[in-house]
């Protein structure tokens, strides 16, 4: 109560950088998955403008994980909450590692996609990546089979860590959710 904002992840806390970043890479990962089902399926009509702000938010969210990794590798870790188990701990590694993989191979396959098909990259029209001037189908195969693949492994990744948070939140009783949550009572 009363204490000052925390900026920095300390032994007990995230702080509310890391905060930041969760969740603004959460908002900017829900965005592509919408807009890519809208792509994909066309159940509303879209025009081109539509596909460049899939792009180009995608783009960001290779400049916020970048970021966010830093930030990471930069400033210490809290401690796990108290009461976690060792195949628990072990679990939450391996999705958190995978989560920030898959994060940097959806954006990277992205623009391998468009520039091996001689596109350029835009970003909110404001800059962009030049488009190449002979296509490189090789690019686009890969390009493309990465970001359909690592698309699934995404959505499956974060199902299996929202599913751990709240598993711990709910029936271990350690109010667990609040450490990722900003304004927390105990902030
Ligand atoms: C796009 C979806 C998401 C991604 C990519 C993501 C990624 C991550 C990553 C990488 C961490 C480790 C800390 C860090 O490096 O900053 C983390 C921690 C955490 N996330 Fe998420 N997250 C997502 C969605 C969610 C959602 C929806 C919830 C809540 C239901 C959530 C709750 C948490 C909590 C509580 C922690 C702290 C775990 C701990 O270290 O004790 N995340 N998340
Ligand atoms: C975290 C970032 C991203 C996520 C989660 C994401 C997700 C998706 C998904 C789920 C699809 C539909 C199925 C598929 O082909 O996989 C898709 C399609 C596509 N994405 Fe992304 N994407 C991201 C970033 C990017 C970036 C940075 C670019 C390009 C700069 C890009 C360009 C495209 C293109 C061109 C398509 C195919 C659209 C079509 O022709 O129907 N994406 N994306």
């Amino acid at each position: 109560m009363g204490r000052t904002m925390r900026w920095k992840n300390d032994y007990s806390h995230y702080g509310a950088i890391t905060k930041a970043f969760h969740w603004a890479t959460f908002l900017l990962v829900v965005n592509q998955f919408v807009t890519a089902l809208v792509m994909e399926t066309r159940i509303i009509k879209v025009g081109g403008g539509f596909y460049d702000w899939h792009k180009s938010v995608g783009l960001l969210v290779l400049v916020v994980v970048c970021g966010r990794l830093i930030w990471r590798k930069a400033s210490q870790l809290p401690e796990w909450a108290e009461g976690m188990y060792g195949w628990e701990i072990s679990v939450i590694r391996f999705v958190e590692r995978s989560l920030y993989v898959l994060l940097f191979a959806m954006p990277v396959s992205g623009i391998a996609m468009l520039l091996g098909a001689a596109q350029k990259v835009p970003f909110f029209g404001l800059l962009h990546i030049p488009a190449p001037a002979k296509r490189i189908e090789l690019l686009v195969a890969i390009g493309t089979l990465v970001h359909v693949v690592a698309a699934y492994a995404l959505c499956a990744t974060i199902a299996v860590h929202v599913a751990f948070v709240l598993r711990r939140h709910w029936y271990e009783r350690g109010g667990y959710l609040h450490r990722m949550l900003p304004f927390s009572k105990d902030d």
